[in-house]
């Protein structure tokens, strides 16, 4: 693997809540990680406004929506992700496959096959268990459910999955090789473990099959941001096929 391509694979989570911050973290790390990833709190606090802040320094958007609603709502939600000019978006396959085909179709339609936003299902957040599940009235075991829902995913026209590290093995015998495996939960060696539970070095977890690893506080709290993601793509590397 080259050292572009391993950056390629980190997408840094931008948890912060106001444009300033985005400008710092992209003028930072655009050329040393290969995505942003702007979720639920930036997005509600800042709007478009940070995605475009991130593209004006060069960097690719992941857009951590999780949108779940009625088909007509996603898919005119995916074409706006898509109009913004996000490389990755997301929804929660337990939407159903009903919501997905639209979204899918939508996006399809309105962009070019270079041009389209990929379209990623949350299966089951990794913060549900069992217990979820079972107040929800679901009565399957996590496992199968998170394959279960991947499997779903892809007949439905995603193009992949956000998965947790230890999903990954299941989920690409299920679903192959060329559907996307993007997964949190992932702590290079050098990093604190913080409230994560179920992790994965960077190694392990593109060992194991993942496409894209969504990384946060091992580099946006380490004295020097910039050396940690070098270090994090020098992982990769080591561990690379
Ligand atoms: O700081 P850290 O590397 O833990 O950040 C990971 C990012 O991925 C955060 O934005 C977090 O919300 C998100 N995430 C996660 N675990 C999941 C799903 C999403 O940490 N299971």
């Amino acid at each position: 693997m080259t050292r572009d391509e391993a950056k390629n694979k980190i997408i840094f989570a931008l948890d912060v809540d106001n444009l300033k911050d985005i400008d710092g973290w992209a003028e930072k790390l655009s050329t040393k990680v290969g995505m942003f990833k702007v979720g639920k709190e930036l997005f509600t606090s800042a709007g478009p406004a940070a995605v475009e802040a991130v593209k004006r320094h060069g960097g690719e958007v992941f857009l951590d929506l999780k949108y779940h609603d009625i088909p007509n709502t996603v898919a005119q939600a995916m074409l706006a992700a898509g109009r913004l000019g996000v490389k990755l978006a997301n929804l929660h396959a337990l939407g159903g496959p009903e919501m997905m085909e639209k979204a899918s179709q939508a996006v399809r339609k309105e962009f070019s096959d270079n041009e389209r936003p990929r379209l990623l299902a949350v299966t089951i957040l990794t913060s549900s268990t069992q217990d979820t599940l079972k107040a929800v009235g679901i009565e399957h075991p996590v496992e199968e459910m998170v394959v279960r829902l991947a499997k779903l995913a892809k007949e439905s026209g995603m193009d992949g999955v956000v998965a947790s590290p230890l999903e990954i093995g299941a989920i690409r015998a299920a679903c192959g090789p060329d559907f996307l495996i993007v997964t949190p939960g992932v702590r290079p060696s050098f990093a604190a473990v913080d409230d994560q539970k179920r992790i994965m070095t960077p190694a392990e977890a593109v060992k194991s099959g993942a496409d894209y690893l969504v990384i946060g506080r091992p580099i946006a709290k380490a004295t020097d941001p910039v050396q940690a993601a070098e270090l994090i793509v020098d992982e990769i590397m080591a561990g690379g096929q």
